[in-house]
């Protein structure tokens, strides 16, 4: 297709191209409940005037802990008015004034000029507001280690923490939610005397929990029909082999992208083949250390064969060696051919004509096996 064409094009595969967009917030979320439940049992304090639990949020990348939190926020929102729940970036909003702001705007409605008012009045009205309203506060500080690199963190996390001593009756916690597990932050011991949180983690999805998500995700962007099951399989085991759920999500949009370009009402092998060349290329002894021992020996094999070995021969090495199931031989062969460190060709022979034809497409010798 031409540019114009492609500009012009009315028919497309996307049912929702928001679906696909970061701040997307899906309405199936599903395998977090554990960390749901904390982080109510959290907050659920504040709802009949009690002090709600400071909590760390911890959890590598794209493990849902963002939308879990605008969740929980939402949920609460909706039972209850007693209870201000603040959401915060902070990468966006990366100065004491700026966040008081955004605690203002979303009790009073509006952002205070950033000129010419003093943090102190600010703060006074919030925090007399919530003394005299008889409400908690619950302030989300998301990517929290941000703050850190700043030094008002610890004379931020004071404020709030300690609010009620000047405004008694005042109930406030802090939810510090962190991405990089090896982050330290380090409080002056006056925080570390209020701040006393629970972690709340969020371990990685496992290869069947990101098919489901990913598939959920395409059911909501694009049209029925548009994306086959294998393709969404290839992609869910390429995202939890590399990447994070956020590369799976972004994966999906660009098949949808290729798709289109060719005006094709299907995303095909070729779409997906092409979404991935367009990723960074992977380095192979990246893949290699990646893998386990089943599959390394696999792929030893067939390097002793010369690179070059029949499917029927490599799967009975394969089973003296490991004495691992013909099953197991056929989902190695099939990741490994996937990850693109073999090809398996069909030859059309043996009893069933199922028999293939394996063959290394690295060489061996430059990396270690
Ligand atoms: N359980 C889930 N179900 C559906 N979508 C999910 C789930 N968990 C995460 N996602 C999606 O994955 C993407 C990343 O999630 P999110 O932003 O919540 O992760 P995060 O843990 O906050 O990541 P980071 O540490 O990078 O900030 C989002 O598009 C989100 O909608
Ligand atoms: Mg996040």
């Amino acid at each position: 297709m031409g540019i114009e064409d492609i500009l012009m094009h009315d028919e497309t595969v996307f049912k929702n191209l928001n679906a696909f967009d970061p701040d997307y917030v899906p309405p199936n979320y599903n395998f977090r409940d554990t960390q749901m439940e904390a982080m109510a049992l959290s907050i659920r304090p504040a709802m009949s005037g009690a002090q709600p639990s400071n909590a760390v949020v911890l959890g590598s990348p794209a493990t849902g802990k963002t939308t879990a939190v605008k969740k929980i926020f939402e949920l609460v929102e909706k039972n209850t008015e007693k209870v201000v729940c603040v959401y915060i970036n902070c990468q966006i909003h990366t100065t004491r004034f700026g966040i008081l702001s955004q605690i203002n705007k979303k009790i009073f409605g509006y952002v205070p000029p950033d000129t010419g008012v003093p943090f102190s009045r600010v703060y006074d009205k919030i925090m007399s507001h919530l003394q005299k309203e008889g409400k908690s506060l619950v302030l989300a500080l998301d990517d929290v280690n941000f703050l850190f690199q700043s030094n008002f963190a610890n004379k931020f996390f004071y404020d709030i923490l300690r609010a009620y001593e000047e405004y008694p009756g005042v109930k406030t916690s802090i939810f510090a939610i962190l991405s990089e597990l090896e982050f330290r932050y380090e409080f002056d011991k006056n925080v570390k005397s209020v701040f006393i949180p629970h972690d709340i983690v969020f371990p990685l999805y496992s290869l069947s929990e990101i098919e489901s998500i990913l598939k959920d995700r395409a059911n909501a962007g694009f049209y029925r029909g548009v994306i086959d099951d294998d393709i969404l399989e290839q992609i869910a085991v390429y995202t939890f082999d590399y990447g994070d759920l956020r590369t799976g999500i972004n994966i999906l949009k660009t098949c949808g992208n290729f798709a289109e370009a060719d005006a094709s009402r299907k995303i095909t092998q070729k779409h997906f083949d092409k979404t991935i060349e367009s990723l960074a290329p992977i380095n192979i002894s990246q893949i290699l250390e990646s893998l386990s021992d089943k599959e390394m020996t696999l792929l030893r094999l067939i390097v002793d064969y010369g690179g070059n070995v029949s499917s029927g021969d490599l799967s009975k090495d394969f089973k003296k060696t490991t004495e691992a199931s013909y099953s197991t031989f056929l989902r190695i062969i099939k990741k490994l051919e996937f990850l693109k460190l073999i090809d398996a060709e069909y030859t059309g022979s043996g009893s069933v004509g199922n028999s293939r034809n394996i063959t290394l497409r690295f060489d061996p010798d430059k990396f270690q096996l």
